[in-house]
C-alpha cells in the first residue's frame, strides 16, 4: 500500500482555500477559460472548480506523458483546446509541476495565441526538480523530490483514483 503524504482532507481543506483565492481574483472577470493538463489534472481540477461561483469555461490540452519525450523538455502537445484563447483570461490547472517544461511549454504558446492573461494553478510544486523557470500563481503543496501518485497522479496508469496523494514503498 503506498504511504500517505497528503491525506483527503488536507487536499480539500488546501482546495478550499485555492478556491477562495481564485474567487477573489477573478470576481470581475467575464471571461476566463480553465484549462486542465490530461490526465493528472482532471481530478484536482472538479474539486477545485465546483468550489468556484465566478463564471468560467472548461477545456483540455494533453502533453506527452511523463517520460516519454524523445529529448529531456521536449514536450508534445497530443491533444490541443477546443476554445481559442485569443482575448481571454486562461487559469491553467495542473497536478504537479517537475522540471517546468510541460508548464513553461504551454504557458508560452497560450502567451503566443494572444490569451489576455495567464496564470497557473498547481496543486503539488517540486521546487528542488526543476529546470526552467514557471511562475506559480496559485500552488497547493510543496514537496520532497519524491515520486508521488494518487488523486490523478500516476505510476504507469496505476493509482490515478486514491482519494490522497501517496508515496510508493521501495
Ligand atoms: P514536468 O514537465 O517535468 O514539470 O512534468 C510534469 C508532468 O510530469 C506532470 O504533469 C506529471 O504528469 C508528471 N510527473 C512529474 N512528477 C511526477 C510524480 O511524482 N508522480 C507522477 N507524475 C509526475
Amino acid at each position: 500500500m503506498p504511504q500517505t503524504l497528503i491525506s483527503s482532507e488536507e487536499l480539500q481543506q488546501r482546495i478550499r482555500e485555492l478556491a477562495a483565492e481564485i474567487d477573489r481574483d477573478y470576481r470581475n472577470c467575464e471571461n476566463l477559460i480553465c484549462v486542465g493538463v490530461l490526465k493528472g489534472s482532471v481530478f484536482f481540477m472538479v474539486d477545485l472548480l465546483k468550489q468556484l461561483e465566478i463564471p468560467l469555461a472548461v477545456d483540455f490540452f494533453q502533453t506527452s506523458s511523463y517520460g516519454s519525450a524523445t529529448e529531456p523538455g521536449e514536450v508534445r502537445i497530443r491533444k490541443d483546446l477546443d476554445l481559442a484563447v485569443r482575448g481571454k483570461h486562461v487559469l491553467l490547472i495542473e497536478d504537479i509541476v517537475d522540471t517546468g517544461f510541460t508548464l513553461r511549454t504551454i504557458l508560452d504558446l497560450l502567451k503566443f495565441r494572444g490569451a489576455s492573461s495567464v496564470k497557473l494553478c498547481a496543486l503539488l510544486d517540486k521546487p528542488s526538480r526543476r529546470q526552467i523557470e514557471v511562475p506559480i500563481d496559485y500552488r497547493g503543496f510543496a514537496i520532497e523530490d519524491k515520486f508521488v501518485i494518487g488523486y490523478g497522479l500516476d505510476y504507469d496508469e496505476r493509482y490515478r483514483n486514491l482519494p490522497y496523494i501517496g508515496v510508493l514503498e521501495g
